[in-house]
């Protein structure tokens, strides 16, 4: 599974960026608003960082504007993704987009019809959100699971990218299922690496070293 950085923070993305697992990053308008300056800057610096897709999201809720900004927004680098959210605009927008060959990520899908509609469309990358499904008492991951069938059903080549996801269970359950992508805050990232007996045994293997040094 790719595993995206869901923030436009330059600072955390340098930091998965250095850990060499950081295949690509998400940023939506609430994102970029949080780091104050505008969204061209802030992608072409998130661009230098991340060899890999960055996804940047359009503002605009009418089609036609919709597809002038998502073109000036691919402009700015050759890895921009444009993302456009799953309304009937968001929809007529990524088909023609799409015919032009520009990479789509369709956000804002909650719900599997949804995301046949992104394929149709000819979306390069379809988000559906598990943590903001699981918010309202229902399950992110069962969501996951019904996209990645009827993608596999039908051989769409449209790219599942499990978004907000909040805890260690959902990269895990959203990996086993097989999504392509997933995409989750710098903290999420962070708390991967844990494990209190893989402390443990470190401490124990450094002791035991130390031991051995001072009988040497
Ligand atoms: O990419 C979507 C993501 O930003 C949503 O995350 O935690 O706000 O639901 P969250």
């Amino acid at each position: 599974m790719k595993i995206f950085l869901d923030t436009a923070n330059l600072d955390e993305i340098r930091k998965g960026a250095d850990w060499g697992i950081v295949d690509g990053v998400t940023t939506n308008p609430s994102l970029i608003a949080k780091e104050g300056r505008p969204i061209e800057e802030q992608v072409a610096r998130i661009c230098d960082i991340v060899d890999g897709d960055v996804s940047a999201e359009v503002v605009a809720t009418e089609a036609p504007m919709m597809i002038t900004e998502g073109l000036k927004l691919a402009k700015i680098h050759k890895n921009i993704v444009v993302k456009l959210p799953l309304t009937r605009d968001g929809i007529k927008a990524c088909s023609a987009l799409s015919k032009e060959g520009i990479r789509i990520n369709v956000t804002l899908c909650f719900q599997a019809g949804q995301a046949l509609l992104a394929a149709k469309a000819g979306a390069y990358i379809i988000s559906p959100f598990v943590g903001r499904i699981d918010d309202m008492g229902m399950s992110g991951i069962e969501l996951i699971e019904q996209i990645v069938t009827i993608y596999e059903n039908y051989d769409y080549p449209t790219q599942v990218l499990a978004a907000s996801l909040r805890t260690v269970n959902h990269v895990i359950e959203t990996a086993m299922i097989g999504a392509h992508i997933g995409t989750m805050p710098f903290k999420t990232l962070d708390m991967l690496f844990n494990h209190p007996l893989t402390d443990k045994g470190l401490e124990q293997f450094l002791k035991d070293h130390a031991k051995s040094l001072e009988k040497s």
